[in-house]
């Protein structure tokens, strides 16, 4: 603030009374108190007394346009500048809090807004933290009524704790979903196993393979955070369905990636893309019929994957602060997608209003892109990997296993390659943020994941089988690091 004034002077320059002043004091106004008096910013006073909430406090005669609110043509927006500060975003949004949160609550989020010290932060800071704050409210009480039973206290402590560490967990992945809390994970990655694709992983036919997965991905869409992103690496194989045809001779291709598109989409995930991964050679020779090039002889060659996205999007209709001025004074509007509801800001003192005075128009979903993180280098991808992944078609070889003796050297054998979950970490998290991978097999997610400062968590069932492969793959990884700082396990 610079221009300080006395209560006296500004009353007399703007001629108004101290009542009009004490009642912009009272909704938010900023002033500093110097020992038994306060001290006003003309301006700032000024702009506060033009927008449409103030304009019943003061007198016809004292302001024009022009002292304020500049009568804007063209482009140009329309900005209202004074000050806020924690208590003025309150009270301007009581009626609001009051409605949705109890007493505790209210209270609960003054003592945390509390907790920070006002010094050097800016509108656009307060506003953020402000509505940090209130939707973590929102968010435990949407939890409370959330959670399921089974939550498991000590494992989601183990989960949230070590924030450097890989998570290792060993056991079902539907049992450890059911035990974890609601929306606390921001990203999923995975490649399943592909029906009885491998000796360690078998199912006595489709039906049973498709519904094991269907209790999975329901669970995970309670799990994941709204709004947020799973990355479904799957093939098309060739077995047999012993459903259809259930003979040794009855191996048929099952294209897997469209039935788990019609699961995710029954489940409630909506189906965004479905990038085809080229694997380049073809290893086996089947599709080769020996040589004979006559019609009806050829076979398919199944050179390529699907790499399924999915988003959760639940509609959630509890009022979210303008991005910009942290009011809550905000209107429904159209959903901008399905499960995504939009708000706009009804505050004529907001900071930002269009051209023709509208105020801003925000979802959760785009706050979370624009505002709630830092959109700075640590979260910016790179060049490379976009120019790989702007394509519908990507072509990267497959994780080779065998060397040149013929034994396995990965101690597993179905890896996905870093390029999937690196991409589907950069396009689709904030660093910080936990993802999951419920099948981790040689735990390539979480490995790629703590390389680029998010949180790793992997499942895997078949601990015996993978354990001590997976142990030498995070050595190898981080050779840098103290093994004790790489990972710990759970054991469910
Ligand atoms: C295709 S592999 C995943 C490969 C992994 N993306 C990688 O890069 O190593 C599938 C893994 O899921 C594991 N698995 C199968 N059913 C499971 C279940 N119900 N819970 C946890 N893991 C399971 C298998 O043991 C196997 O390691
Ligand atoms: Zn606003």
């Amino acid at each position: 603030m610079n221009n300080l004034l006395k209560e006296k002077e500004v009353c007399s320059i703007l001629n108004i009374s101290r009542t009009t002043l004490w009642r912009l004091k009272k909704i938010g106004l900023p002033s500093l108190k110097v020992r038994d008096s306060y001290r006003y910013d003309l301006a700032v006073v000024k702009n506060w007394m033009t927008s449409e909430q103030t304009r019943i406090y003061m007198p016809s005669k004292t302001l024009t346009n022009e002292d304020g609110l500049k009568n804007l043509n063209g482009t140009e927006r329309i900005q209202n500048t004074y000050l806020i500060s924690f208590e003025y975003l309150i009270q301007h949004n009581i009626k609001h809090l009051e409605k949705i949160f109890s007493k505790r609550n209210i209270e609960d989020l003054k003592n945390r807004l509390n907790t920070y010290s006002l010094d050097g932060l800016n509108n656009q800071h307060i506003v953020r933290i402000f509505s940090q704050e209130y939707l973590k409210i929102v968010r435990e009480n949407y939890l409370l009524s959330s959670n399921n039973q089974e939550l498991d206290l000590k494992l989601n402590n183990f989960i949230n704790k070590e924030k450097n560490k890989i998570k290792v967990v060993w056991g079902d992945s539907y049992n450890f979903l059911k035990k974890l809390e609601s929306e606390s994970i921001q990203l999923m990655v995975t490649s399943p196993p592909y029906y009885n694709a491998r000796d360690y992983s078998q199912w006595d036919n489709i039906e049973k393979y498709l519904n094991d997965m269907r209790k999975i991905i329901k669970e995970s869409y309670r799990v994941l955070d709204n709004h947020r992103i799973w990355v479904f690496n799957v093939g098309d194989i060739f077995d047999n369905d012993n459903m259809v045809t259930n003979s040794v001779w009855g191996k048929k291709r099952i294209p897997l990636g469209a039935y788990f598109i019609r699961i995710f989409e029954e489940e409630g995930f909506e189906f965004v893309d479905d990038i085809i991964w080229d694997k380049g050679e073809v290893e086996s020779k089947r599709h080769m019929n020996n040589g004979i090039n006559y019609p009806l002889y050829q076979y398919p060659l199944n050179c390529y994957e699907h790499i399924l996205i999915f988003h959760k999007h639940r509609l959630d209709k509890v009022k979210i602060p303008c991005p910009i001025c942290g009011s809550l004074n905000v209107n429904g509007n159209t959903q901008s997608e399905i499960g995504v509801q939009s708000w706009e800001c009804k505050n004529n003192k907001c900071f930002l209003r269009s051209p023709n005075n509208r105020g801003k128009r925000f979802s959760l979903r785009t706050n979370t892109m624009q505002y709630y993180h830092n959109n700075d280098a640590e979260n910016l991808i790179e060049k490379s990997i976009l120019k790989k992944w702007r394509r519908d078609i990507v072509e990267f070889p497959p994780v080779i296993k065998i060397n040149h003796k013929g034994e396995n050297t990965l101690g597993h054998t179905a890896p996905f390659p870093n390029d999937i979950p690196l991409m589907a970490i950069k396009y689709f998290s904030y660093v910080g943020e936990k993802i999951l991978d419920p099948f981790a097999g040689s735990f390539t997610t979480p490995i790629v994941a703590k390389k680029f400062n998010r949180i790793g968590i992997g499942v895997e069932i078949n601990k015996d089988l993978f354990r001590n492969s997976i142990l030498r793959n995070f050595k190898s990884n981080f050779s840098n690091q103290l093994e004790n700082s790489i990972y710990s396990e759970f054991d469910l």
